[in-house]
Order: C-alpha cells, then sequence, then structure tokens
C-alpha cells in the first residue's frame, strides 16, 4: 500500500508527553472549570424502575439557599431529538430526550435538575424535591426479561454458512453450552461531567468525551443549531471505557440549563448515578452448541446470543462478532437478540460483543477440547484458519499460531497435566487455562494539520481525544518520525471539536485512523514550507521544491547545502507551514482487518480457606506494528486487569422485587484492586506490520486483551477445580458448591 518506512521513534519506548501536566494538575478535566458566575446543576434520580411522575413538590427545595431553577418535564425547554437509527449518526443514546415527559423507564432517570449557586446548595435542595410516582412492576434481570418476552432478533448482525443444526447433530462428538454473563457498568476514575455555557447563541461544552466531534453533532442537533456554532472540548479525560463514547441526558441537560438559566452550568453525575444512566455493558445468555469429526476438526458452530436493552432503545450486544471468524468451521451460525429490561440503555464497554462472547467461546472451546481428550491449544491449533470464512476474504496479516508458540513457551504450557486438580503446590490448587483473544481492526475517516514553526517547534491538532492511552504521545512520535524533530519540539492539541475531524476514540481505531492524517499532513506542511524555500527571497530560492529532501529538521538541496525548517521560516517573516489532510476509511473489500492473541493463565486455589487468586498471565498479542512500547503494553496489561474484574469481581446487581441498584457504589461494586492482581503479567507483543491496513501497520490495541481473558481464568479454573462455572463471575460460593 505504501513504500513508507518509519524511523526508529515508531515502535519506541516513550513516556506518555502529557505525564508532567497530568502530575502537576495542569491537564483540565470537564469539572476543573470554573467559570465566572457559574452555577452547579444537580439531578434528582428516579427512585422507581418503571411508572410515571404523578407529582412534583418543588416548595421545600425551592426555599433552599442559593437555588436558581428547578427543571423537571413540565418545566424544561423543547428540544429536538436525534436519529434513533446507528448512534455513528449522531444521536442521544437514548431515543427521548431528558425531561421529555411523566413516565418512567428505568431507575436512575433524571426527573428533575436543581440549579444553584454552588454544588453543595444544589445538591441540598435536590434532597428536599417530592417526587410522587405511580410504579408499574418493573423487568429488573435478564432472567425476568426472559421469562416475560420472546427475544427481538437482530438478523443484520448475525451470519450463517452450511447447515450448522444438522452438522452438529450427525457429528461424532459434541457439547453444548449455556453461558451468563452479567451486567457490568464502567467505572472510570473520572466521573461524567459536563460544563456548559453559551455565548451569543454559540453552545461551548466542557465534556468528559472520548468522541468530541460525535457530541458536537448531537449537541448542534438537538438544540436545532448549525454544528459551527457548537464547541465540545475534551483535552483530557479520566478514561471512560465506552461510557463516554456518546451522549447522555447529563449533557443535554446541562446545556439546556445553562441556556436557560443565562450562566454557565457544571453538572457532574454522582457515581451511583454512573451505575444507571451513562450506560453499562447488558447481561447475555449465550447458547453455544459445538462438533468435531474424529480428527478434532470443528464441523459445527453455533452461537445464539440474547441481551437485555432498555425501553427507550435498542443496544445489541453482539456477542457472536469474534465467532464469525476465528475458527475453521464449514456450518456456523452466529445470531443476536433483545429483550426489553427497566434499565438505562447499554452501551459499548471495552471489546462490547467481544468480551461476553469470547468467554462464551473460549469456555466452550476447552469444554469440546476436553470432551475429545485434546489439549486446548492444540484443539485451537487444529482449528486455525488464515482465511475470515465470514467474508470469505483473507485476514491481512495473522499471527496467532506464533502468538499461541510464544505464549505457551513462556508460560511453560507443555509441563500442564490434564487432570482437573493434578497440579498442586502445597496447600494450593494450581489451574492452568488459556484461551485466544481477538477484535476486529477498524480505521475511520480522518482529518488533521500540522504546523511546522518558526520557532522550531511543530504543532500537530485533531479532533481525536486521548482517553488516557497514549494518543498525544504516538501522534507526536509520528510528527516526529515524518519530520525528524525531536519529541520534546512537538505540540500536540487534541479534545476540542474545532480541530480539523478525528475519530471517536472507541473500537480500537483512534491509532490506525489519525497517524496517517498526521503522517500526511506532516508531509503536506513540508511541502508548503518547500514551496516557500524554493519562492522569492527563501533559503533555496531559484531551486525546484521536489528536488529538496528532508531529514533532521532540515530541508537540503543535495549539494551541501541544508537549513532548519525554522530558519526557512524566519529568513521569510513566515509563522509558520501549514499542512492539512485528509485519509479516508480502510474497506474490506480485498483483506479482512483483525488483531488476535493468547492468554495464558495460572490461578490458585486453597479450597481450606476458599480462597481463589490470578496467579500469573502470560499474553501474546498480535496488533501489528506497535507505535510505543510503553503505552501498548499498558493497554495490555490495563484490560487484563479488568479481564480478572470480569472474571472474578464484575456484577451490577438489580433488585428483581423492587427493580433498583443493589450495589451502585464503589465499595460493593467490585472491581480488581492491586491485592488481586497476579505475581507476574507478561505480555508480548508480536509486533508484525500490517501495511496492508495503513501504513504504519499498527491496529491499534485498546480492547484485544480484555478479550478471552474471562475465558482463560475459566478455564484454569476448571483444570484446578473440575468445576466447569458458566456464569460470570467465578465468585466463590460458585467453587464451595459440591
Ligand atoms: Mo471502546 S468500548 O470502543 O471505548
Amino acid at each position: 500500500m505504501s513504500d513508507y518506512k518509519h524511523g526508529k521513534i515508531i515502535g519506541a519506548s516513550r513516556s506518555r508527553i502529557d505525564g508532567p501536566k497530568k502530575l502537576r494538575g495542569d491537564a483540565p478535566y470537564a469539572a476543573d472549570h470554573h467559570l465566572p458566575n457559574m452555577a452547579h446543576a444537580y439531578g434528582v434520580f428516579s427512585t422507581v424502575a418503571s411508572g410515571r411522575i404523578t407529582g412534583i413538590d418543588l416548595s421545600e427545595a425551592r426555599a433552599m439557599p442559593g437555588v436558581i431553577d428547578i427543571f423537571h418535564h413540565d418545566h424544561f425547554p423543547s428540544l429536538y431529538r436525534t436519529p434513533s437509527t446507528f448512534k455513528q449518526e449522531n444521536k442521544v443514546d437514548e431515543t427521548r430526550l431528558p425531561f421529555e415527559d411523566a413516565k418512567v423507564h428505568y431507575p436512575g432517570q433524571f426527573v428533575a435538575l436543581v440549579v444553584a449557586d454552588t454544588f453543595a446548595n444544589a445538591r441540598d435542595a435536590s434532597y428536599r424535591v417530592r417526587v410522587d410516582y405511580e410504579e408499574d412492576e418493573a423487568i429488573a434481570t435478564l432472567a425476568q426479561a426472559m421469562e416475560r418476552g420472546e427475544p427481538t432478533p437482530h438478523a443484520d448482525s448475525g451470519h450463517t454458512r452450511g447447515d450448522p443444526d444438522s452438522a452438529w447433530s450427525d457429528a461424532p462428538h459434541r457439547i453444548e453450552s449455556t453461558y451468563v454473563t452479567p451486567m457490568e457498568t464502567h467505572n472510570p476514575m473520572e466521573m461524567h461531567a459536563s460544563t456548559a455555557y453559551w455565548d451569543k447563541g454559540d453552545l461551548v461544552l466542557y465534556e468528559a468525551s472520548q468522541g468530541v466531534v460525535f457530541a458536537r453533532n448531537v449537541m448542534a442537533k438537538v438544540f436545532g443549531i448549525p454544528p459551527e456554532r457548537v464547541d465540545v472540548r475534551s483535552p483530557f479525560i479520566g478514561s471512560g471505557f465506552g461510557s463516554k463514547l456518546w451522549i447522555w441526558p447529563h449533557a443535554v441537560a446541562a446545556a439546556a440549563a445553562a441556556r436557560e438559566v443565562g450562566r454557565p452550568v457544571q453538572l457532574v453525575v454522582p457515581r451511583e448515578e454512573m451505575f444507571t444512566t451513562t450506560g453499562h455493558r447488558p447481561p447475555t445468555h449465550q447458547t453455544l452448541r459445538l462438533a468435531t469429526d474424529a480428527n478434532g476438526k470443528l464441523q459445527a458452530l453455533s452461537h445464539d446470543g440474547i441481551n437485555t436493552t432498555s425501553m427507550v432503545n435498542t443496544y445489541v450486544e453482539k456477542t457472536g462478532s469474534c465467532t464469525k471468524s476465528l475458527y475453521a468451521c464449514p456450518n456456523l451460525r452466529v445470531s443476536h437478540a433483545t429483550l426489553p429490561a427497566n434499565h438505562g440503555t447499554p452501551t459499548s464497554m471495552r471489546a462490547p460483543g467481544a468480551a461476553p462472547g469470547l468467554f462464551a467461546l473460549e469456555s466452550a472451546m476447552d469444554e469440546m477440547a476436553e470432551a475429545i481428550d485434546m489439549d486446548p491449544l492444540e484443539f485451537r491449533r487444529a482449528n486455525y484458519t488464515e482465511t475470515d470464512e465470514s467474508l470469505d476474504l483473507p485476514f491481512s496479516s495473522i499471527h496467532l499460531m506464533e502468538a499461541f508458540d510464544r505464549g505457551a513457551e513462556k508460560f511453560g504450557w507443555s509441563k500442564r497435566t490434564p487432570e482437573p486438580g493434578s497440579m498442586r503446590d502445597s496447600d494450593e490448587i494450581i489451574g492452568w487455562g488459556m484461551a485466544a483473544c481477538n477484535w476486529e481492526a477498524l480505521k475511520m475517516d480522518c482529518d488533521a494539520r500540522v504546523s511546522l514553526r518558526a520557532d522550531g517547534t511543530a504543532f500537530a491538532s485533531c479532533a481525536t481525544q486521548d482517553i488516557g492511552t497514549g494518543t498525544y504521545t504516538i501522534v507526536a512520535q509520528a510528527v516526529s518520525d515524518i519530520t525528524g524533530l525531536p519529541l520534546d519540539r512537538i505540540e500536540v492539541e487534541l479534545g476540542d471539536s474545532s480541530y480539523p475531524s478525528g475519530p471517536v476514540s472507541g473500537g480500537s481505531w483512534a491509532t490506525a485512523t489519525t497517524l496517517p492524517a498526521i503522517a500526511q499532513a506532516a508531509r503536506n506542511a513540508i511541502d508548503a514550507l518547500k514551496t516557500y524555500a524554493t519562492g522569492d527571497g527563501g533559503a533555496f530560492s531559484g531551486s525546484e521544491a521536489d528536488t529538496l529532501t528532508f531529514a533532521d529538521g532540515t530541508l537540503s538541496d543535495g549539494n551541501g547545502k541544508s537549513v532548519d525548517y525554522a530558519e526557512v521560516l524566519n529568513q521569510l517573516k513566515l509563522a509558520n507551514a501549514d499542512g492539512e489532510a485528509h485519509t479516508p476509511a480502510a474497506t474490506n473489500d480485498e483483506y479482512s482487518f483483525r488483531s488476535f492473541g493468547a492468554h495464558f493463565v495460572e490461578i490458585r486455589w486453597d479450597p481450606g480457606i476458599s480462597n481463589l487468586r490470578v496467579s500469573r498471565v502470560v499474553s501474546a498479542i498480535d496488533v501489528g506494528q506497535v507505535i510505543n512500547q510503553t503505552t501498548a503494553a499498558n493497554q495490555v496489561e490495563g484490560a487484563i486487569a479488568m479481564g480478572i474484574g470480569m472474571a472474578l469481581f464484575e456484577n451490577t446487581e438489580y433488585d428483581s422485587r423492587s427493580g433498583r441498584p443493589v450495589n451502585n457504589n464503589y465499595a460493593e461494586y467490585l472491581v480488581p484492586v492491586h491485592a488481586d492482581q497476579p505475581e507476574e503479567v507478561d505480555v508480548i507483543l508480536l509486533d508484525h506490520p500490517d501495511y496492508a491496513f495503513n501504513e504504519f501497520g499498527a491496529r491499534g490495541i485498546g480492547e484485544i486483551g480484555i478479550t478471552g481473558l474471562a475465558a482463560a481464568v475459566a478455564n484454569a479454573v476448571h483444570h484446578a477445580t473440575g468445576k466447569r462455572i458458566r456464569e460470570l463471575p467465578i465468585t466463590l460460593d460458585k467453587l464451595m458448591v459440591t
């Protein structure tokens, strides 16, 4: 695709260039903006799961100090809905807008919004808003949803080839298993927050957002104004894991309130309502059937998934998205269906579809291997394919076998004895499990701008975001790579919708999307500089621009004359030489672009004291070219920690009687802490550039690390205990039952 040859800065280990700002507290997050005359908003959230508001008594709340206004369904400006089709088409993540009517569809729904002079006053007054409800029976859990309704199929995300049902029935070896995953809630450290103000009809919104361009477009539609009159800024966020990809009701409420009260308004979503009104990974119910021939080759594979969605929108958790193409199998079906529940709308959470989907698939692969008495790793090797059979296209680059080999070697897999409970270390039973991991590689449209400046620095901007992953740093690396300027002379600004249009930081596509646009913009900036240099009064006046070469921050004519970029500009009294670029989305006409990998997990189970822990993880990951060893390895290490949470702890619970959330707080919603981390986490990045995908050969790394991890843990637990846990999380009670 490209004859691009990258230098040593691509693939190097570099600390985050934004690190010092964060350490010094100079990195402003959405709620760090304290604007003159700013008011604070605090929500009143529904305490019922389903029903309607029959009355709101504001008398006590209105009398509280500092209260400016209180909004609710009878007192809120009329706004416009956004299209309720696919999210990329710029919609609010619920079909309805906040305060549209008296109906309540889920607990935690905004039912009123108090605006006051201070945060404390707004919150105090919010506690004094009395809301009466007529309460309906709620659907609070996946089990209740399945009892009460028929799932709605979503054929567009399904796939069938061959005849999986007959092939399964006719095969000599087969298994059928059902796996259940719970609702999980994104818990980024930084809470959702909006700081909004209006300036002569223009909206400025500081939003904790993974997608400023998307957010700008949604706000423009909601308020019925051109996108040019909205600016969304999110230079730093305390991560999001998908919960900050789209727009939730609080952002609309904050912007509307700011316009109504004629002052800047800040609204922070309290932690407990981050469990209800800003998305979650929905619970899933997945039925898998696998069958093999006598040689361990898969003959049939079906993966039928159901998830809950909300009453106000449809979100499909595509649990079969990897199953379609990870292994060779002639007869295969993947299907997805949804059931409504009285929850807020679910959304993407790190590796949506794939994380719960590969828990099921890779657990089932382990069960199938056991059924045919084959080593689980050998079973996967036996079903390896270099063709995406769902698209009938070759993978652009696949090194899954190398991931298996190197991961197994480093882990010591060959020393595994297959019998459950057969490996011991004094009181502890050791379990070894493995699983493949898998994620799609996507690349979107992107614009970028790079300027070479008279002070010897370069400036790069793009309206994508760094959500803590290292995007600032790798953008600087790309500029450095092209221009030859050192990293410390490159300034990068992201996270402002007024910059050239960039992608949401999601789907692991920011790297593959942004870097080619940045690189092309840098080349265009150098071209502009060459034009200046060869014009009147320029350092190379009279030469042809295309005879000049560039390296290490200088232009050269090949006859011994070299001039610094800055010098070229200074001679002409020019501030900068600018380059802009647009790079297109990738299409899969020729190739299927996916990333691969393998996790090897050791758990230790002490039955005497019922203690289960993950003691060792080796992960070999094939994501194409790694841009920055440090930030890339961090992504996988973080995903492994999150995967341990998924395997052992995370579970958002609703009371099946009241429909209310049970553990919507940091104390009772368990996430892994330091004490839960393995003694060893070993991340092997295979680092084979995928130049068919983009000029850097990078496929992205944010999500793949969590895929398959929970299955590897469950498989290790089975190896230690003989118990096959098909319902996450793997809590001790499930292991103590005999
Ligand atoms: Mo990721 S779930 O696309 O932020």
